[in-house]
């Protein structure tokens, strides 16, 4: 049974190795200046782990933590002096923002060359017209698990559930890219379970536990949870627990292949971080068009 566990933190590991060593080579450290606007405990907890994994493999980080009643015009100023810091490589605004804030106004904000995070319309557009810059992270770590794994995507019927900018339609473009066929579920989606039973990759990014049961699953299919929810759990010392859009312990008996959450593909977002941000760096040092 084991065998059908894609294990996200072996595959994260060797990643960060080969990180770590090729940034030991160089001449200064890439750094990754993070915002955080506001106290959302789960985004805190997102921020501390990016910023342990860069002190851990060699990158500097640079974390500014605002408050929740910042204007947006002066959270722009803040984005403003980064993207002019030379030292600089990659910026990444903790989302979501504070319901006074416009997402898309401070992403715009962010100087495209150091959009680590591939959330800029310019990046986005680009990995649209298949030329990106840079890849988006969780959507890539999902691609480099299905690779390392040697599931092949191509001529696959992917269906993905979830239509957001971070993971859903960036996901969709890249399982294109790799000639799957792809199918896009979302909350309006009429008679979901008949969409999602024709997946041969059925990847679930809906924010809701336990959302894709094992009746809406083909036998044999490879399973992709991107979710990552906090239930009560009156047993854990925290008094919550972390699950993810799919209910694991039913589905595994049926699919071929399947991520466990924690230690799936969560982790695999910040290793792609990383590279995301080495990219940067090497963009930034090697004159070229971006
Ligand atoms: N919030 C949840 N996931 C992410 C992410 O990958 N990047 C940013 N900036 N915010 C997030």
């Amino acid at each position: 049974m084991d065998s059908k566990i894609i294990d996200g933190r072996m595959v994260a590991g060797q990643i960060f190795q080969k990180l770590k060593d090729d940034v030991s080579k160089l001449d200064k450290k890439p750094c990754i200046a993070v915002f955080l606007v506001g106290d959302d405990p789960s985004s805190r907890i997102y921020v501390n782990m990016k910023k342990k994994r860069c002190d851990e493999n060699g990158f500097d980080s640079i974390i500014t933590q605002l408050p929740g009643d910042i204007s947006q015009n002066d959270l722009i100023k803040q984005i403003n002096k980064v993207n002019k810091n030379k030292s600089v490589n990659g910026i990444l605004v903790q989302v979501p923002l504070p319901a006074h804030i416009s997402e898309e106004a401070v992403i715009e904000a962010v100087d495209p060359q150091k959009d680590v995070d591939c959330f800029h319309p310019y990046n986005l557009g680009r990995l649209m017209a298949g030329d990106p810059v840079f890849l988006p992270c969780t959507p890539a770590g999902v691609i480099v698990l299905l690779d390392y794994y040697g599931i092949h995507i191509h001529e696959k019927r992917a269906v993905v559930v979830g239509r957001s900018n971070i993971v859903g339609k960036p996901l969709s473009i890249l399982l294109l890219s790799r000639h799957a066929t792809i199918t896009i579920c979302h909350s309006r989606t009429a008679n979901i379970r008949e969409e999602t039973k024709k997946a041969d990759i059925l990847v679930a990014a809906v924010g809701k536990p336990n959302f894709i049961t094992s009746d809406m699953v083909k036998k044999g299919a490879v399973v992709i949870d991107v979710g990552i929810n906090r239930v009560e759990d009156p047993d854990s010392k925290k008094g919550y627990r972390i699950v993810g859009d799919v209910d694991y312990d039913t589905v595994i008996k049926k699919c071929e292949y399947i991520t466990p959450v924690p230690g799936g593909v969560g982790v695999m977002t910040i290793a792609m971080l990383l590279e995301n941000t080495l990219r940067a760096y090497n963009l930034q040092n090697i004159p070229t068009r971006i």
